[in-house]
């Protein structure tokens, strides 16, 4: 192993420059005029991937983004790891609020600042990065792994299920990697063992054919801003609790040991609040604000459009309005349940003076493993070797919808092992990945594959 850590501590500013070029592709998933740009990085990535000396590399077309594919098999009888990661981001809006611009990857005290810096290409390249020095200095890898990316992650994985369905023996292996969460706090690495679901819906009020003169016909007709704004008041109460008839009955409720855990970590809930200009936090009476985020579910609005907004007034009733309203789910809430529920709920307290329309989004089903499982020890033993400190257990209010697919469709158990940051502003202006945990997760990665190989020594 040394030869390998070597390596990558030698190249470790090369690995940035290479980062770099990976970063200056705009391959932004949600928005169609960047759809060549995401497939250009799709490409970037099977060919980085047939330099590192990967094997059978290539893009398998979908009905959207391609999946790029490549593996090293070279191993017999030792595990086979299923790397999953994604190649696209977020769209960078509001661009103006960046201090470097998204596709020129900037360092600024040793951070490297880009669209998809954390989330997800920055952790992606880092595995690259590490199969590479094992390549270069061995030849081989001490396991088998199957390299996954996916270019739809960030609109909802939509044709990953059915590429993971149609081609099982293709994506054969004994455990799933992945690199896309963060951790726990700087100096702090973590294994996350948990993650939300979600369920993603469009809620379309019309009150009239067109905008109308708010003096002729206000208060005679409905506004269909005002109604949606009494729709949106009525999904929680005062205490936090969402008002959806049936919302909560498959929650599994937390754990003692998982409480009392998580009460004993590092978080200190002022220096939250003003890291993220919170003036006071809010959520469920009853919980804490990790278990508010980690195992708990919510109802959120992420957007919110109607009427006059452009400077100064004017007097006008909207004909329509419109709100994205998503929901985070905990284990064991099914998706198209609480969909159906939200939807019923919905109608039921929208009144007859606006048309209602609700439409469903993407979503994923919310995922959770047992920690003592050997990949997850292994993954422990490398992070400390990445890191110089053992991880903590945690959960995560993100969503990865293809993991519980993972486990569902293949029988495989995921390892999340993140170096991303709680305040490295994911989907937000200004994204960035430290490098020093960019380094620390290439040789931790180094040491995983090797792990990884002596729990498949000791179960034969
Ligand atoms: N990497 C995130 C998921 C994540 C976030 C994991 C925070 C752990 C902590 C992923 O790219 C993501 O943003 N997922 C979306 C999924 C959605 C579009 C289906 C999310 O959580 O909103
Ligand atoms: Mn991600
Ligand atoms: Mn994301």
């Amino acid at each position: 192993m040394n030869n390998v850590i070597d390596f990558i501590n030698v190249n470790r500013d090369r690995d940035v420059d290479e980062l770099k070029t990976l970063l200056a592709i705009p391959s932004v998933s949600a928005l169609p005029v960047h759809a060549s740009d995401v497939r250009r990085c799709a490409e970037w990535c099977a060919d980085e991937m047939r330099r590192i000396g990967l094997q059978h590399v290539r893009l398998f077309e979908t009905p959207g983004n391609p999946v790029v594919y490549g593996d090293w098999l070279g191993a017999p009888g030792a595990p086979t790891i299923l790397f999953y990661g994604h190649y696209e981001g977020q769209p960078v809006d509001p661009v103006e609020l960046w201090e470097s611009p998204p596709f020129e990857a900037t360092v600024r005290d040793g951070e490297i600042y880009a669209r998809g810096a954390a989330d997800d290409k920055g952790q992606v390249f880092m595995h690259m990065k590490a199969v590479e020095a094992h390549m270069r200095q061995n030849g081989r890898l001490p396991v088998n792994i199957r390299f996954l990316l996916e270019g739809e992650e960030e609109v909802g994985s939509v044709h990953l299920d059915d590429f993971i369905r149609t081609h099982k023996s293709e994506l054969a292996a004994q455990v799933v990697v992945i690199s896309d969460s963060a951790m726990f706090a700087r100096g702090v690495p973590s294994i996350c063992y948990g993650l939300r679901g979600l369920v993603y819906c469009q809620i379309d009020l019309r009150g009239s054919a067109t905008d109308l003169h708010s003096g002729s016909f206000g208060g005679a007709v409905a506004n269909p801003a005002f109604v949606l704004a009494q729709i949106l008041s009525q999904l929680k109460d005062r205490s936090g609790r969402i008002r959806i008839p049936g919302f909560y009955e498959a929650v599994r409720p937390l754990q003692e040991e998982e409480r009392a855990a998580w009460a004993a970590l590092p978080f200190n809930e002022k220096k939250y609040r003003q890291d993220f200009g919170v003036p006071k936090l809010a959520g469920e009476t009853g919980y804490t604000t990790l278990e508010r985020t980690w195992a708990r579910p919510t109802v959120e609005v992420n957007g919110l459009l109607s009427g006059f907004t452009g400077e100064g007034a004017k007097t006008v009733l909207p004909a329509v309005a419109m709100a994205k309203v998503s929901m985070r789910l905990v284990p064991d809430q099914d998706p198209d349940t609480i969909a159906r529920l939200f939807q019923a709920y919905i109608e039921s307290i929208t009144p007859k003076t606006v048309e209602l329309k609700v439409t469903r989004m993407h979503g994923g089903k919310p995922w959770m493993t047992s920690f003592d499982n050997p990949y997850v020890q292994a993954a422990g033993r490398a992070i400390e070797q990445g890191f110089g400190q053992k991880p903590i257990f945690t959960r995560e209010g993100g969503s990865i919808p293809v993991v519980s697919t993972f486990q569902e469709e293949l029988g495989l158990p995921s390892v999340l092992f993140g170096v991303g940051l709680p305040d490295e502003n994911a989907h937000a202006p200004n994204e960035k990945l430290d490098l020093s945990n960019f380094h620390g997760g290439i040789i931790a990665s180094a040491h995983l594959y090797q792990e990884i190989t002596e729990v498949g020594r000791t179960s034969e």
